[in-house]
């Protein structure tokens, strides 16, 4: 198989389930990583080390990573807010972890309880110790267009977050539009802004699809040359401390839309239904996805579209 063009982090079990009401069983979790990791994305956030009191959904973090099937290639990456996190990351044996911080004062405040200055001085040691284990670090930059509390986020804010992190020795800058509000021509501005402060081969776009615009903002990504995304099998997601965020892009909506227009990304549609339908069994409702509510065209159109 030729190397694929765009590069997919499915971030379902980890932005996805951390946002769900109701408990979610381990097997359930397990489950959905393990279709997941049959995919053919590159790589699966599968989990949070974060405090159960904040985020109870991903209390199960160690024995989630304890009993998945790894695929040889996939990368298995987790979110450490700090320190006692990538401790427990590292004891899990992960591949990669993601810190993360924001480029709102109130959003970062309340969703790591410090703020956006304190969350790089956390970092350091993090990143160090993570580089040093010879881990890949993500350094994710939430509120990047908008924050719930706060309105517009300049773009110049978010670049210099973008930087910090890229100081500290994040690999990867990861973008986040937590609560969905971008159009193409924020993503114009905000990565305007990053020209000459991280390459674009050194950012991931993380698209909520809140009000619709997700795929847009993706495909405008593209053509700006971000070649790695982020997207939620199923379209679930949403931060517990973001009033209003709803799920990512769906893994396989983006998927469907860059493999018809014979950009590759290794992923297969019909793998990604299959977890769809096992999440959606398991949280016992239909889910965002438009594409998981009408399945792929029968009989199909035509044959190009790869990687179903
Ligand atoms: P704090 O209360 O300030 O921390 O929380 P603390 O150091 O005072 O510790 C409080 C308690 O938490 C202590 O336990 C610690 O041991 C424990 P106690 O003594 O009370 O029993 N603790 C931990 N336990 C497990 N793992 C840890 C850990 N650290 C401390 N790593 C803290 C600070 C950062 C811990 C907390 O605010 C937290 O866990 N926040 C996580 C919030 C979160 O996960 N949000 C969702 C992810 S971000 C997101 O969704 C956006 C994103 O998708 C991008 C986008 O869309 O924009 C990434
Ligand atoms: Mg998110």
């Amino acid at each position: 198989m030729t190397n694929p063009t765009v590069r997919i982090t499915e971030v379902g079990p980890r932005d996805g389930l951390q946002n769900e009401k109701a408990t979610i069983s381990t097997d359930a979790k397990v489950a959905y990583v393990d279709r997941l990791s049959r995919s053919g994305c590159a790589e699966v956030e599968v989990t949070s080390f974060v405090s159960p009191k904040w985020v109870p959904q991903l209390a199960d973090a160690a024995e989630v990573l304890a009993r998945i099937a790894r695929v040889p290639g996939v990368v298995y990456s987790a979110l450490v807010p700090n320190e006692k996190g990538l401790d427990a990351a590292l004891a899990a044996r992960v591949d990669k972890v993601s810190v993360f911080t924001a480029a709102s004062e109130t959003f970062c405040r309340r969703n790591v309880n410090a703020s956006i200055a304190e969350t790089i001085e956390r970092f350091r040691p993090v990143v160090a110790r993570a580089k040093a284990a010879r881990l890949a670090v993500r350094g994710y930059v939430s509120c990047a267009v908008a924050c719930p509390f706060e309105g517009p986020i300049q773009p110049r804010a978010v670049a210099d977050v973008s930087r910090a992190l890229s100081d500290l020795g994040c690999d990867e800058i990861d973008l986040g539009d937590t609560i969905g509000v971008a159009a193409p021509a924020d993503i114009d501005r905000l990565l305007d802004a990053h020209e000459g402060v991280v390459a674009p081969d050194r950012i991931t776009m993380h698209l909520h699809d809140t009000r619709g615009t997700g795929l847009l903002c993706a495909w405008r990504s593209y053509e700006r040359g971000i070649r790695s995304f982020d997207a939620s099998c199923g379209g679930i997601g949403g931060c517990p401390y973001a009033p209003g965020a709803s799920g990512n892009v769906a893994t396989e909506e983006l998927v469907y839309a860059f493999e018809r227009s014979g950009i590759a990304t290794g992923a297969r549609v019909s793998a990604l239904l299959e977890a769809a339908a096992g999440i959606a069994e398991a949280l016992g409702r239909a889910l965002p996805s438009k594409l998981a509510k009408a399945g792929l065209p029968r009989p199909s159109i035509d044959g190009s579209c790869q990687g179903t």
